[in-house]
């Protein structure tokens, strides 16, 4: 009996290993990381809102960071790429004149201005090293409907795509 059972769990050991060796399945992906996965830290939003009250507002008001032309523009894409167009576009006066610190300050404070969580880790304050992250500021259930944008005049419609 006690062989039995040896000789049956010997066999399910071999075919188990067979299995894993022979498998060819690719490894699942790591959990894609968001803006909603609490990539920056509160203070460096708190941080990221002198930035901004001294460097961004003049042009930018905080609404026309958190909806319209913004989230057209920037939903789904990578936060490399807002984090690099920052850097060499902002301020428009004077690009790439902040530090890469303040950068991602203010990155951190235009997602907290987007409802993004706040986390324990800071964001990284540089481009190469937030690659990976997706923005992701989609309309949660209690958001104005997605349909809001239709109230926008049809200029403003037209134009969010040929910025840039
Ligand atoms: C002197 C005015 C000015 C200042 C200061 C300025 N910006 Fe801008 N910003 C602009 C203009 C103009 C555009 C539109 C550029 C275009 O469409 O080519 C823009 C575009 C942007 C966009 C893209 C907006 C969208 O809807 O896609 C972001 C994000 C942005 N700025 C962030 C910042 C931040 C952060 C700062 C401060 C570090 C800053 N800006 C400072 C004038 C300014």
């Amino acid at each position: 009996m006690k062989a039995l059972a040896l000789a049956l769990v010997t066999s399910l050991v071999v075919s188990h290993t067979a299995l894993a060796q022979t498998d060819s399945v690719p490894a699942a992906p790591p959990p894609e990381r968001s803006t909603k996965s609490g990539i920056f830290s509160a203070d460096q939003a708190a941080k990221g809102k002198d930035v901004y009250l001294g460097q961004c507002q003049s042009c930018h008001t905080a609404a026309s960071l958190t909806a319209g032309d913004f989230v057209n523009n920037w939903n789904t894409r990578p936060l490399r790429e807002l984090f690099t167009y920052l850097v060499e576009n902002m301020p428009e006066s004077e690009p790439g004149s902040l530090s890469k610190t303040q950068y991602a300050q203010v990155i951190a404070y235009i997602l907290q201005l987007n409802n993004m969580p706040a986390g324990e880790a800071e964001l990284a304050a540089e481009p190469d090293s937030v690659a990976g992250i997706k923005i992701d500021l989609l309309p949660t259930p209690s958001l104005p409907s997605p349909m809001a944008w239709l109230n926008q005049p049809v200029s403003r419609r037209t134009a969010r795509h040929t910025r840039r």
